[in-house]
């Protein structure tokens, strides 16, 4: 009998997803092993909505957006009725192993769900904030911070030509990878990101010196979960809880942007770059990883790997345990932060 093995998308999109589907489904072919598309994340296995994958279905999505699958953040563990049908459908389908494509926090779950109840998982790490740990890189993570290059680069013009400052409000989650990494990228001024709590009579004097020095517009990309430091609060309780929101992070670029207009008195204008960090095509580094790792994942499968994901260190492909992942996010490296340093000012 052809080895079935299912494969899920979990938690938000981002670039790549169609990437290692495409990339499962022809190594497995090669193997004349069956993959099966589970739809909408774990859902799809709760609610019994698959669909085999056959080379036709995976034919031109190397450069799309998205996941041909769907995706959702439903965690089987969250109720034991979901967890029972995903139980039976794992059965009716035949399944012998599963890979489970997911940020950190779907990974969180897929350990879990290996660890306590067996079901033999390989994950494979994707989500443009790079926040899990032993990864040098997650894929969706170049091509979001190709997006916030290309809209600083932007931005730039029309803040020099009107003297402004320029407020850019980036995604990442509980990290800074992606405020860094496209503010370094982007020439930015100040960059802004969660692992440093930021003092804001330190970001407006800076801006006033380089007003002084003739530099009349700025440019300051602030991660979405970026804080001001405790002893220079200028959040009021209800401003931060609407900021803060554990599923829906977004909005400390606003507020900052007034802050700043009314203690430098220059023109301040913000843009939040939103949901279009995360869509369009992936760049091509991000196709390259996503094609590594989903063909190593059906390679673990094949060697029995379970309880393990794939991981990017050093451009090796290897697998690592899950347990070593899911520690909680993988902070902004400060060798980085320090070179984006170099440049604040
Ligand atoms: O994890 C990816 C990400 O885009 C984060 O950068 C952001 O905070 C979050 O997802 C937004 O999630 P949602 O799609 O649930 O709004």
């Amino acid at each position: 009998m052809r080895k079935q093995i299912g494969i899920l998308t979990a938690g938000g999109d981002c670039p790549g997803l169609n990437a290692v589907i495409r990339a499962v489904v022809r190594r497995a072919l090669e193997d004349n092993a069956e993959v099966i598309g589970i739809k909408n994340g774990w859902r799809g296995l709760a609610e019994g909505d698959v669909e085999p994958l056959t080379r036709a279905s995976v034919t031109g999505i190397l450069p799309r957006g998205g996941t041909i699958l769907g995706t959702s953040r439903l965690n089987p563990l969250d109720s034991p009725e979901t967890l029972e049908h995903v139980k039976l459908n794992w059965r009716k389908f035949g399944l012998e192993a599963l890979i489970v494509i997911g940020g950190e926090g779907s990974l969180a779950a897929a350990f879990d769900i290996w660890h306590e109840h067996n079901f033999p998982i390989v994950g494979i790490p994707k989500t443009i904030d790079n926040d899990v740990r032993g990864t040098d890189f997650t894929f969706g993570f170049d091509t979001a911070v190709g997006v916030v290059t290309d809209a600083v680069d932007r931005l730039h013009s029309t803040a020099e030509s009107h003297h402004r400052v320029m407020v850019i409000e980036v995604m990442g989650r509980h990290t800074g990878w992606i405020a860094a990494y496209g503010g370094i990228a982007g020439g930015a001024d100040v960059v802004l990101v969660p692992e440093h709590p930021f003092r804001l009579s330190k970001v407006c004097n800076l801006l006033k010196h380089r007003e002084e020095q003739g530099r009349a517009f700025s440019i300051i990309v602030v991660a979405e979960d970026a804080k001001p430091h405790p002893d220079e609060d200028f959040l009021d309780n209800e401003v931060r809880e609407q900021i803060y929101r554990h599923d829906r992070l977004g909005g400390i670029g606003t507020v900052l942007g007034r802050e700043i207009e009314s203690c430098t008195g220059i023109e301040t204008r913000v843009t939040k770059l939103g949901y279009v960090q995360r869509g369009g095509t992936p760049s091509p580094f991000d196709r390259v990883l996503a094609t590594r790792f989903g063909v190593k994942s059906f390679e673990m499968i094949q060697a029995g790997e379970f309880g393990c994901m794939t991981a990017i260190q050093g451009n090796k492909i290897i697998s690592l345990p899950l347990k070593e992942a899911v520690r909680g996010p993988k902070l902004l490296d400060d060798e980085i932060y320090k070179v984006a340093e170099v440049f604040f000012g």
